[in-house]
């Protein structure tokens, strides 16, 4: 594979003379540039910025020597990968794919970003990519493209001493991996779990199926089906939906089910989900956007959501109480938080101070404590900011 890498910032790529792409480089695998874009410049101060069109604050990269970088690297035919954070989330699959590549050209840009032009006159030559590291901004593109080159360069055939380990870790299966030990067996009073000192192959695969299944449940439920994220036996068919009229008796007698053990948790609350009607949450369709889970037939969990300013307000958050403890709450979350209209800018809910386990979840979530919350004794308000 050759690979191109622009950046006025060459300097960053120093760390691929080590490591592993170093290695694929001395095993012949790997054909690595990296090219100082101001070389392309044309004027004596090397200026690759200038200001935007249209005004607002920062700079933006100026197309010429982009162009000009183009040109003289003959990109036709290549893939073209500007590292932007308003590119497509980088994953393992991506780096798979792009694995198979012959030729990768990596355009980091700075500033506010590059002249739109660019990327447009590259997609007439090229393979466009327009790939983020992940939803947080850096300082230009160059620590992305570290990344996506180490993530790609080791997936190269043949680079890779031993393929078997790659086909074990985190995301490769769609799982996070399993947690791992070695010696010695036992260490300052922690015991390597015995299953894995018992040399039965299948228990052993099957633990570390399961491990692997719960990691992921609990820190990355937006991996999972919610098949999987429910993961008891056969709850493999799953239903999400808006809920509708005919679903109402349901999320009454489950809401009351799930609202006593609340009540039991906070006996000083008047728990409102506790004393509605059936007409109450027929209403409740109208002014909320609820969702309903069905797991063949039988109503198994529900959620809402409503615009209340700029903020997502999120409620009645229920769970059949005996599949509770599976990873399908925080999946039902993340889910109806991806309902949330355009000009929600943060999230917000409330449950029982006492609610450990609530705030627990919540917590993991990326939810923050705000106080008590007017007019409903015992409740504490929480909120996370929307990440677009
Ligand atoms: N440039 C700045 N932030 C970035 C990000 N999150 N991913 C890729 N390139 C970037």
């Amino acid at each position: 594979m050759r690979i191109d890498v622009l950046s006025i910032f060459p300097d960053y790529f120093s760390p691929l003379e080590l490591s592993l792409p170093g290695k694929a480089r001395a095993k012949g695998l790997l054909d690595l540039h990296v090219h100082d874009l101001r070389q392309w410049t044309t004027d004596k101060h090397h200026t690759t910025d200038d200001t935007p069109y249209g005004g607002g604050a920062g700079m933006v990269m100026k197309p010429e020597p982009w162009g000009n970088a183009f040109d003289e690297l003959e990109i036709d035919g290549a893939t073209v990968i500007f590292t932007t954070p308003s590119g497509a989330p980088f994953t393992q699959e991506m780096a798979r794919e792009l694995a198979t590549h012959e030729r990768l050209v990596f355009a980091c840009g700075r500033y506010e970003g590059i002249d739109q032009r660019v990327i447009e006159h590259a997609a007439t030559r090229a393979d466009v990519r327009e790939i983020s590291l992940g939803d947080y901004v850096l300082n230009g593109g160059e620590v992305a493209a570290l990344a996506i080159t180490e993530a790609v360069v080791r997936l190269i055939p043949g680079f890779m001493g031993n393929p078997e380990s790659l086909a074990e870790e985190s995301h490769e299966d769609g799982l996070l991996e399993y947690p791992v030990f070695t010696k010695p067996a036992a260490w300052r009073e922690l015991e390597v779990p015995a299953v894995l000192l018992s040399g039965n192959h299948a228990a052993i695969a099957e633990w570390r199926h399961e491990q692997a299944r719960r990691r992921t449940a609990e820190r990355r439920p937006d991996l999972l089906h919610p098949s999987q994220a429910v993961t008891v036996g056969d709850l493999d068919a799953l239903e999400v939906r808006a809920a509708i009229r005919g679903d109402v008796g349901e999320i009454l007698t489950l809401q009351r089910a799930c609202w006593m053990q609340e009540a039991q948790a906070n006996p000083d609350i008047e728990v409102p989900a506790l004393h509605e009607s059936l007409d109450d949450v027929v209403g409740s369709l109208e002014a909320w956007t609820t969702h309903v889970v069905r797991h063949r037939g039988r109503l198994i969990a529900s959620c809402r959501g409503r615009l209340e300013g700029s903020a997502w307000d999120i409620g009645r958050l229920m769970v059949a109480p005996d599949l509770q403890g599976r990873g399908l709450g925080r999946w039902l979350l993340a889910y109806v938080e991806s309902l949330a209209p355009e000009p929600a800018t943060s999230f917000s809910l409330f449950t029982g101070a006492s609610s450990t386990e609530n705030l627990r979840m919540y917590k993991k979530a990326g939810y923050r404590h705000r106080g008590a919350v007017d007019g409903v004794p015992g409740a504490v308000l929480l909120t996370k900011r929307r990440i677009f």
